[in-house]
């Protein structure tokens, strides 16, 4: 084989406020695919990757469970290395940007550049929310949209009219965190100065590290003009205090790619990377002769492909070999939806379906361009049912118990026909060749042609027919032996698809890990193992099974919030984060006349409710039909929270909580015994 290769590859870091779902898993099986593919062929390829654990939404969503942002980031660092794990997706390194290998690399990238003129000051006007006391982030401003004045829209478009506006444009806008009036406030700002880059980044567009598609939307980019970036954000945040400037901090897009870095300067420092004696410089350098790929999904190709090799450029590092951007995930043709039941978190597909099935499905699916890849949940059923059970492992069924049965599990000493086992090494070029340029899905078509071949030259040599004439002894071992041979090339180049049917294959096979360059030398005159099968079929009721699940999660899912909603599963869990005076004193609760109250479509443990509260009307879902008929809660009162963010449910948005007390089911209640309340009078 020709010289081996230093590889570094990273898939983008998952945000650490979130389960990973099948649409991340699309990028991390297919890095996994190419690496273990570049490991195989026996190159020093490295695969690295961390939670992305910086910013405002992280920094939130930790104060609304009550725990700190180390403790959410720490629980959620274990869900996600689960999820990698049971995926197979076999990182080298799983590390964090919330590390002391990111902050030090942060600094120094910030630093150099800033000593270069790279970075400018100046001081610009944002919302603030003066009730939290912090700066707002577009998308925790919410109003009516400036344009056809629907409630409720967040940041910078409307989903109803599909406008996009500045945040300012917003009619009545509220902060989404805290419900008040957001003010205008100036402050500093430290801006990268993207344009000083202009030249070097033209040159890398046209250098080939990008895919066609993507240096098309680069040349857009460079015509608009390359602006500014801001690098900074004001305290409050979860993330990096910029050394020279107490109370700000780095904007977590700016040390996120940096976790690259600190991943592999982990592993490096790491007993393993030791041994193997990794060097951080011949990775990274200005001067690196290592090769540096990034996976990307197409959402985050400004950050990749722009300010990262500028930044990297201007601190005196080496620049991506090349970015690999690939598309979205869509099922049955469509956005990933939660009321479809198709927004499938990793979990709740492990809980009904083999991982290995997914990761084949996504290769057969998987081109080397950025276009939207579709999981078809029939189509993924009938290719895994036909080609992987009805191909690939049936190829082994139907030769290994004639060879455990007849030949004491031996196979013969010799091949019977070289000519078709040394087309499957050759035609073993191109599919490395596809692999290599990830064009997954002919690598995964040639392979299956490969196996219809073997498959046919079983059916013609029939060795069940053999197996009962008398004198055909050495002619059943010989097509039996072939047949396993043939099933052991396959299955080595399906390896980096489907990594846990290999490890099966290869005990069964009783051989260790299989390389590339193994695949030619053929299995003679050795025991194998008594065969078991190696997969079972895709049963459409595990598919239901798991939409049903995920729609589930959908109605279980906890709100952001340190109080539960009026859901009777809620209502029975143990007391959970604890409250301080000065949070309680925030909750707004109020008496609210409820003005009507009646089912909810598709959500059999829901009432909507329509509650006044002296002037104002709010929608409310409450999950308290098993318990009230909805006849005898209008014009009753009851208490509310009304300082809650509204919430977007499946069938409507809720805008607020009523208080419910009680164990559950049908004994929960909420109505006010004071007859003397009034709607909109604050509960003290
Ligand atoms: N934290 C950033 C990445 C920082 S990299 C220095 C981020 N995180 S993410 O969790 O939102 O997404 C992680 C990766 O998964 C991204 O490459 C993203 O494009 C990809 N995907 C997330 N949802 C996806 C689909 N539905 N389909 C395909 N890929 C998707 O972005
Ligand atoms: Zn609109």
């Amino acid at each position: 084989m020709s010289e081996i290769r230093d590889i570094l590859v990273t898939s983008a870091l998952p945000y650490a406020n979130g389960p990973i779902h099948i649409g991340h898993l699309l990028e991390y099986i297919q890095t996994d695919i190419w690496a273990r593919f570049q490991k195989m062929r026996g190159h020093h390829c490295w695969y690295v990757c961390a939670d992305d654990a910086h910013g405002t939404p992280i920094m939130l969503r930790a104060r609304h469970e009550g725990i700190t942002p180390e403790d959410l980031i720490a629980r959620v660092a274990e869900e996600h290395r689960a999820d990698f794990a049971a995926f197979r997706i076999d990182f080298d390194n799983y590390h964090s940007t919330h590390s002391a290998e990111n902050r030090y690399y942060a600094n120094l990238i910030y630093a150099r550049n800033r000593d270069k003129g790279h970075i400018s000051k100046r001081s610009i006007t944002q919302a603030y929310d003066p009730v939290e006391h912090m700066f707002l982030p577009d998308r925790f401003i919410k109003g009516e949209c400036p344009k056809c004045g629907a409630a409720d829209q967040y940041g910078d478009n409307c989903e109803v009219c599909g406008a996009s506006y500045s945040p300012n444009e917003l009619k009545n806008p509220r902060s989404a965190v805290s419900g008040a009036v957001p003010e205008q406030r100036e402050s500093d700002h430290y801006f990268f100065r993207l344009g000083d880059f202009e030249a070097l980044l033209k040159d890398w567009t046209r250098g080939g590290g990008l895919q066609p598609q993507v240096a098309n939307k680069l040349d857009e980019w460079f015509a608009a003009g390359l602006q500014e970036w801001d690098i900074s954000r004001d305290a409050p945040y979860f993330g990096f205090e910029i050394p020279d400037h107490p109370g700000k901090f780095f904007y977590v897009w700016l040390d996120a790619p940096i976790g690259y870095m600190a991943s592999f300067r982990n592993l490096c420092d790491s007993p393993r990377g030791r041994a193997a004696g990794l060097d951080f410089d011949h990775f990274w350098s200005k001067d690196a002769t290592a090769e540096l790929y990034h996976f990307i999904g197409k959402d985050i190709i400004y950050f990749h492909a722009l300010f990262w090799p500028a930044m990297l450029h201007g601190a005196d590092f080496r620049t991506p070999s090349a970015i690999f951007a690939h598309g979205f995930l869509t099922v049955d043709g469509q956005k990933m939806s939660k009321s479809r039941g198709t927004f499938i978190k990793a979990r709740t597909y492990l809980e009904h379906l083999n991982p290995e099935y997914l990761r084949y499905y996504f290769a057969a699916k998987l081109g080397p361009g950025v276009d939207d890849v579709d999981l078809s949940l029939e189509d993924f059923t009938a290719r895994v049912n036909s080609d992987l059970v009805g191909k690939v492992v049936n190829i082994a069924s139907r030769s290994a118990g004639f060879i455990t049965k007849r030949f004491a599990g031996r196979l013969a000493p010799t091949l019977c026909d070289t000519g078709l086992f040394d087309a499957f090494v050759q035609a073993g070029e191109s599919i490395a060749h596809a692999y290599e340029r990830r064009e997954l899905s002919r690598a995964v078509r040639e392979i299956m042609a490969l196996a219809d071949r073997a498959n046919q030259y079983i059916d013609e040599q029939a060795p069940w027919v053999l197996a009962k004439q008398a004198g055909q002894e050495a002619r059943l071992h010989g097509v039996c032996s072939l047949g396993l041979n043939l099933f052991r090339i396959l299955i080595g180049y399906l390896r980096p698809i489907l990594p846990g049917t290999a490890a099966d294959a290869e005990s069964f096979l009783r051989i260790g890990p299989l390389t590339w360059a193994a695949l030619a030398e053929p299995l003679l005159d050795r025991e194998i193992a008594p065969f078991k099968p190696l997969m079972t079929r895709v049963e459409p009721a595990h598919i239901a099974a798991m939409l049903e699940a995920s729609k589930e999660d959908l109605s279980a899912a906890r709100p952001a919030s340190a109080i539960e909603p009026t859901n009777p599963h809620l209502a029975r869990d143990p007391i959970g984060a604890v409250v301080d005076i000065e949070t309680f004193a925030k909750l707004d609760l109020r008496i609210a006349r409820i003005r009507s109250a009646g089912p909810v479509a598709g959500a059999d443990k829901l009432l909507r409710l329509e509650l006044d509260l002296g002037g104002e009307t709010r929608t409310v879902f409450a999950g308290i039909r098993a318990a009230y008929d909805p006849r005898d809660l209008e014009g009753r009162l009851t208490v509310m929270l009304a300082n809650l963010a509204p919430r977007k449910m499946r069938f409507g948005t809720s805008e607020g909580m009523v208080l419910a007390a009680g164990p559950g089911g049908k004994d929960i209640f909420i109505l006010s015994p004071d007859a003397g309340a009034e709607p909109g009078m604050r509960v003290k």
